[in-house]
């Protein structure tokens, strides 16, 4: 099978060989998806935004000139929003209803071109081995993940048919690798991790970007009952900042706060006897 390399160029080589590498090292180097920055006027559906990082994402790109549909459960909560901010749209949506999910987006298709669509629809309860609960756990796929492919299978032919738009999915670092409680809630954001770069595969040639959002603690309903210390916390304002800055730099995984999630980057690297006695030690 032929390899592809990128070495630098040989001062001998001919002007198109030395052009040729020039643009694989650009390419190489260049952001992995379009930078988003001029929101004005763009398209965006939101699913899990009637609260924490949903709403307050919805907030700042609705302050940058993006028209945002928000989407969730509480219909309470999103007209509030609606309210709040003027052009927005309200549009219920229970994320694990396949029938509600496809009827969703063809209203949120028929208003135009969909520019870019964020899954934030989130579960989380803490669950150890030695209290598993598999109805909860199924929740917590059907929530987390399965929701996202409901939205994805609804949006991707819409998006291919148009050749733009970008696609978020808000996973965790709670994905990277196992961790303490997190029986129910880390396996479907593994799971968000390894569809998101398979997406990113599929749709970087079509001109769709994907991204994978990866918040550290973020101080939201979610994490309300978290009966621990949660380091490098965020407020959600702080969160969308780090999530617009994310895109801006066209980044495929958006992770935030780096004083804490470089950590867990590394955590991934680590081999299993380092990582196991790691985590045992700082979650003691
Ligand atoms: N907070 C953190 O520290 C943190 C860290 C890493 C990742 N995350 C992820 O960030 C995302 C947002 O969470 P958050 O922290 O902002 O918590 P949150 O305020 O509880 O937001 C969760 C959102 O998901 C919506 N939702 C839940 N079930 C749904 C369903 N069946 N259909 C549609 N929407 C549903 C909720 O709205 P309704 O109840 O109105 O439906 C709410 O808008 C989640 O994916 C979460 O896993 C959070």
């Amino acid at each position: 099978m032929a390899t592809r390399t990128l070495e630098p160029p040989h001062h001998g080589d001919s002007p198109v060989a030395l052009a040729t590498a020039r643009t694989r090292q650009r390419r190489f180097l260049s952001p992995l998806n379009p930078p988003l920055r001029d929101w004005r006027g763009k398209s965006v559906w939101l699913v899990g935004a009637s609260s924490g990082i949903g709403e307050a994402t919805a907030s700042a790109l609705h302050a940058l000139g993006a028209t945002v549909t928000v989407s969730a459960r509480n219909s309470a909560a999103l007209q509030n929003f609606a309210q709040r901010h003027p052009g927005s749209h309200a549009l219920v949506l229970d994320a694990t209803d396949p029938v509600a999910v496809q009827a969703a987006a063809h209203a949120v298709l028929s208003r135009g071109p969909l520019d870019c669509v964020i899954y934030c629809a989130g579960y989380y309860h803490a669950m150890r081995a030695y209290g598993m609960d598999v109805p909860d756990m199924e929740r917590h796929m059907e929530v987390n993940y399965t929701g996202a492919l409901r939205v994805l299978q609804a949006v991707i032919p819409a998006l291919l048919a148009q050749g733009h738009g970008h696609i978020s999915l808000v996973g965790s670092v709670a994905g990277y690798r196992g961790l303490p409680q997190s029986l129910a809630y880390g396996p479907t954001k593994a799971a968000l991790i390894n569809l998101a770069e398979t997406l990113y595969l599929d749709m970087r040639d079509k001109g769709i970007g994907v991204s994978l959002i990866s918040p550290g603690f973020v101080q939201t309903p979610l994490t309300a009952n978290n009966a621990f210390d949660m380091p490098a916390l965020l407020s959600p304002a702080q969160a969308a900042q780090a999530m617009v800055k994310g895109w801006a730099q066209g980044r495929f995984d958006i992770h935030f706060p780096k004083r804490f999630t470089w950590w867990m980057q590394l955590l991934r690297l680590l081999p299993d006897r380092l990582f196991f006695a790691l985590v045992r030690r700082a979650t003691r």
